[in-house]
């Protein structure tokens, strides 16, 4: 993999950490983010190895600050428009093939909490904090901020959060639902190890049918949703991986997946 400057990636097993490696800016997404992230995720596409991604950021206090200030005073309308924008990227981390966790080690703010959103399960630090700070600036959410928010956590309440550009703490963020768990700051990682670890023990395909029901049938109405997941089901009853998780169980043994 080629050098980055602006993330960093690390590798334990089957288990990628994509780190946003700007601390000193407490971690803004530059340009140079987004693109070293679109290029890692290109690459590990193609890589079977790798079977889940956790997006975190470089140091103790920061996940996200948003998106890089100084860059966005530069901003024109047609930037908006232009490949590799923010949403853009957000939406190819949420339809992403492999399972994705944000591991919020800090402030997620702006772009930052976009991010999480992006991905499938958040889990944070007991000191991180979330908020939809753009309306500050005089510019709204629009990594995804204004969509994800109202489907995660209802219309009123990201209304609410947006309009205000309150900051939550974590067990506000959890209560309401915009993330999955809180741990202390030493226990996060072991944590989030442990969650994807739950996931690469199931079989691969149906993590992969499982994402693509859940994304495409959440925006459709209830039929398409349920017509979407009888067929993800008929795949995955055509699959070596399904006889193989059903004879395991059967024979009181481990399931051996292949992703065939
Ligand atoms: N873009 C660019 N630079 C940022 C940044 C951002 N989103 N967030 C923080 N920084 C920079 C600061 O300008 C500062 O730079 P400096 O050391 O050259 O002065 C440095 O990071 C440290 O930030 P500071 O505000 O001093 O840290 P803090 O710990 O007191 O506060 C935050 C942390 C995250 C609460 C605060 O930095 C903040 O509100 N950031 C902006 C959040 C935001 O509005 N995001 C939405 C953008 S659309």
């Amino acid at each position: 993999m080629e050098k980055f400057e602006a993330i960093l990636v690390e590798r334990k097993g089957n288990i990628a950490f994509i780190i946003i490696n700007r601390p000193d800016q407490r971690n803004a997404l530059s340009k140079q983010v987004l693109e070293e992230i679109t290029a890692t995720l290109e690459e590990f596409k193609h890589d079977e190895r790798i079977g889940c991604i956790v997006f975190t950021g470089r140091g103790e206090n920061s996940f996200a600050a948003g998106a890089d200030i100084s860059q966005l005073k530069t901003r024109t309308p047609l930037d908006v428009f232009k490949p590799g924008s923010m949403q853009e990227v957000y939406s190819y981390i949420e339809a992403y093939d492999k399972p994705t966790i944000a591991m919020v080690n800090g402030y997620a703010l702006g772009g930052g909490c976009e991010l999480a959103m992006a991905c499938d399960i958040r889990i944070a630090s007991e000191h991180a904090k979330f908020g939809l700070p753009e309306l500050n600036l005089a510019i709204i959410p629009s990594a995804g901020g204004t969509q994800r928010l109202a489907r995660l956590v209802g219309k009123g309440k990201a209304i609410e959060l947006i309009l205000t550009g309150k900051m939550l703490s974590a067990s506000e963020a959890q209560h309401i639902g915009l993330i999955s768990e809180t741990v202390p700051a030493a226990k996060l990682k072991e944590k989030v190890l442990e969650v994807a670890e739950q996931i690469l023990a199931k079989g691969p395909l149906a993590v992969k049918m499982a994402k693509l029901a859940i994304h495409l049938g959440f925006d459709a109405d209830m039929k398409t949703g349920l017509t979407v997941e009888r067929l993800a089901q008929a795949v995955l009853f055509a699959t070596e991986d399904k006889n193989e998780g059903t004879s395991a169980f059967l024979e009181k043994r481990k399931p051996q997946f292949t992703a065939n």
